[in-house]
Order: structure tokens, then C-alpha cells, then sequence
């Protein structure tokens, strides 16, 4: 069987604790399946490693990345550095991989609470394709006249034609596997729209082209251009202020999303919290082309406050783990981190505080690998 060679970067805060488990989490799966090896490369840096040298990762980080098949990421964070520099780092990654789909499932996992009221019968179970290397986070601009009563901040946000066209062709295509795979899997899905869930195969185009009169309306056209390639795919639009709205008043509606950089990355952080908070939302920084390396993440960040207690939750970084091991191509194993995590969910036995338990981290992460070895078992028997 394969093996594959895993950078794993844990970074700062509770991002150690949380890679730790994912990475015992994974390694049972793929064990328990037989499937391919995983060898994990640990990779120290972030901000310990720039109190020390100056910098979050040496200077040929991409360069040694480069050979691996994915990269595992922890969180980055830390109070001693400012934020703008530890981040870069992410930034940096995202961007030196031409990562250019941020994806990020949201999905109420069983015996999950929302906050946001559903009707009986509808779940939330939707994903977010964020453009992840252009858009509002091109860091171009400038500051003038610092310091003085005329001073000016610039910051431009870039939108090219290949950049938007590709994340718009990313969303319909994922849309399009996910109605095959409903199909397949016997998922009923309500036709129509209205209150349950939205016409499907359907994608969503966050826009906000009523006030950015260049980057939204460009985006808007390509999003048009790339739909009438898709026939058999919905269309679907709201600005993202009123999608924020929506969200929080029909989250059952949707089905893909895709939106820019900044968009993205503010209704992702409003969607975890649909989906019960941000000790479980994943995401993945994809490069769908496979020239680089494509890197999983926990979305939540670094914690400071709890680092080294061993009280986060670690279905976010297991999450981002099973979407690693899908973009590896093993998918069962992918599959079966993802029932087990919902099997523990469901039991309701061992939860992290932020899920009203008691469970440390490190239990959760015991639950979680008891249920993979047994379901294994099962699979394989
Ligand atoms: C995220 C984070 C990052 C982002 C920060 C840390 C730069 O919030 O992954 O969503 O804004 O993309
Ligand atoms: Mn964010």
C-alpha cells in the first residue's frame, strides 16, 4: 500500500494538542483499513520558532513543503507576536501553494446542537468554496501622509479573470459531485426551494455588486459565465449581507457557496457557529491541480488561553484530517473518521466544554479511535 508523506505543522496555542490527536486519529483509520501508511514530518514552526530566528518558517519553508503530499496544519497565534506577522505565515502558504479553494463543509453532525432554530426534518449540510490566494486579500495598497490629519490607507483588492473563473468551475463541479454522491447514497433531497432545502445540485454567488461597481459586478459575470457551462446546476444569488441573514434563518436552504477571499472568511467563521461552534469547523486550502501540495486546517485559531490544558476540542482538526485523507484519495478511511467522530458525537458521552461535556481532548481523542477500530473491525469482518 501507498504511503504518504504528511508535513504536520502544529503551530501555536492548542494547535499541537489538536494535530496530536488528528494525527493518532488518522493513523487509526488507515491502520484499521489497511489502507496507505501515513508519514507525519513535523515541521516546529510558527511563533516560537520566530521569537527565536526572527521569522515564522525558515526561508526555503516552501521549498521543503514542496515534496510532501499534504500538509497538516495545527493553529497559528500567538500574544508575543503581532497578529499581521504570525498570519502572514498562513497567508503565505495559501498563497506560495496557489491553494486557491478554501474549503470549508458545513455540515450539523448528530446529537450537534445549533443555535439557529430548524424546522423538523431539516439539517444544514452546505459548503463554502472560498477563493483563497486573490480578492481582498492581495495585500496591495499603501499608507500616505502617515501619521499627519490628511493620512490615506489603501487597500486594493485584486480580481483576475483566471483567478475567479477557476474557484466559479471549483463550486459547480463540487456541486455536481456532491448531487451524484446524494444520488448514490439514496439522500432525499426537497425540490423547490422555499423554507427545506434549496433546489439542488444549486450554487450560491455571494456578491455584493450593489456597492462594489468593479471587483462584484466582474465577479458576477463570471459567475454567469461559468453557470451557463453548468445547465443542469442551479443559480443562485444573494449580496452577502442579506446572505448572512439567510444563513442564520434557513441554513437548510444551501447547498454550495462560493464567494471571495473576505466573504468567505467572514461567513465561515457565522457558519461554524451554525454547525456548533468552531472547536468543529474544518476547512481545507486546496490546490485542485495537485502542482502543490494542498494544506488541512482547523479553522478556529491558536487559543492562547488554553494551550496545554488539554481542553480543546479536536473534531476540528480531525475533520480537516478525514478531508485530508479524501484529497489523498482514501476515501474510506476519510469516511470512517467521519463516522466515528459522529458516533461519538451522537453518543454524547465524551464531549470537550465547548460542547457542554467534561471530556479532556485527549479522551475525546480515545472515544474516537475505540470507535474506529471497532467499526473497522466491523467493515472489514
Ligand atoms: C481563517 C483565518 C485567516 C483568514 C487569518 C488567520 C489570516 O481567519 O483561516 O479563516 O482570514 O483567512
Ligand atoms: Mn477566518
Amino acid at each position: 500500500s501507498k504511503t504518504y508523506r504528511i508535513a504536520a505543522i502544529p503551530g501555536d496555542g492548542i494547535g499541537p494538542e489538536v494535530l496530536e490527536i488528528g494525527m493518532e486519529v488518522l493513523t487509526a483509520a488507515v491502520n484499521t483499513l489497511s489502507a496507505g501508511r501515513l508519514q507525519f514530518d513535523l515541521f516546529p514552526w510558527g511563533s516560537e520558532y520566530y521569537l527565536q530566528h526572527g521569522r515564522m518558517m525558515p526561508e526555503n519553508a516552501l521549498e521543503i513543503l514542496k515534496a510532501y503530499d499534504a500538509i497538516y496544519l495545527g493553529a497559528i497565534g500567538d500574544p508575543r507576536v503581532p497578529d499581521h506577522l504570525s498570519l502572514e505565515m498562513l497567508l503565505d502558504l495559501r498563497k506560495g501553494f496557489d491553494q486557491y479553494v478554501n474549503l470549508r463543509p458545513v455540515k450539523l453532525l448528530p446529537g450537534v446542537e445549533s443555535p439557529v432554530r430548524l424546522k423538523p426534518g431539516e439539517t444544514v449540510d452546505f459548503v463554502v468554496v472560498r477563493e483563497n490566494t486573490e480578492g481582498e486579500y492581495s495585500r496591495l495598497g499603501g499608507r500616505f501622509k502617515v501619521g499627519t490629519a490628511d493620512e490615506v490607507a489603501v487597500q486594493t483588492s485584486i480580481f483576475t479573470r483566471k483567478g475567479t473563473e477557476r474557484v466559479m468551475r471549483y463550486a459547480f463541479d463540487l456541486a455536481r459531485r456532491r448531487a451524484e454522491e446524494r444520488a448514490r447514497e439514496g439522500v432525499e433531497v426537497k425540490e423547490g426551494g422555499g423554507t427545506a432545502g434549496g433546489p439542488r445540485p444549486m450554487v450560491t454567488n455571494c456578491t455584493k455588486s450593489n456597492a462594489l461597481n468593479y471587483s462584484m459586478v466582474f465577479w458576477d459575470e463570471v459567475y454567469a459565465a461559468v453557470a451557463a457551462e453548468y445547465p443542469d446546476v442551479h443559480r443562485d444569488q444573494a449580496l452577502v449581507d442579506a446572505l448572512a441573514m439567510w444563513l442564520v434563518r434557513r441554513p437548510a436552504y444551501y447547498d454550495v457557496i462560493v464567494s471571495s477571499n473576505l466573504f468567505g472568511d467572514i461567513l465561515t467563521d457565522l457558519a461554524a457557529a451554525i454547525q456548533g461552534g468552531m472547536g468543529i469547523a474544518a476547512g481545507g486550502n486546496i490546490n485542485p491541480e495537485r502542482t502543490y501540495p494542498s494544506m488541512f486546517e482547523p479553522i478556529h485559531g491558536s487559543a492562547p488561553r488554553y494551550k496545554g490544558q488539554n481542553r480543546a476540542n479536536p473534531i476540528a482538526a480531525i475533520w480537516a484530517g478525514s478531508m485530508m485523507l479524501e484529497h489523498l484519495g482514501e476515501t474510506a478511511a476519510a469516511r470512517l473518521v467521519m463516522k466515528a467522530v459522529e458516533d461519538v458525537l451522537a453518543e454524547g458521552r465524551y464531549r470537550t466544554s465547548d460542547l457542554g461535556g467534561t471530556s479532556s481532548t485527549t479522551e475525546v481523542g480515545e472515544a474516537i479511535k475505540k470507535t474506529i477500530r471497532k467499526k473497522g473491525d466491523a467493515l472489514i469482518r
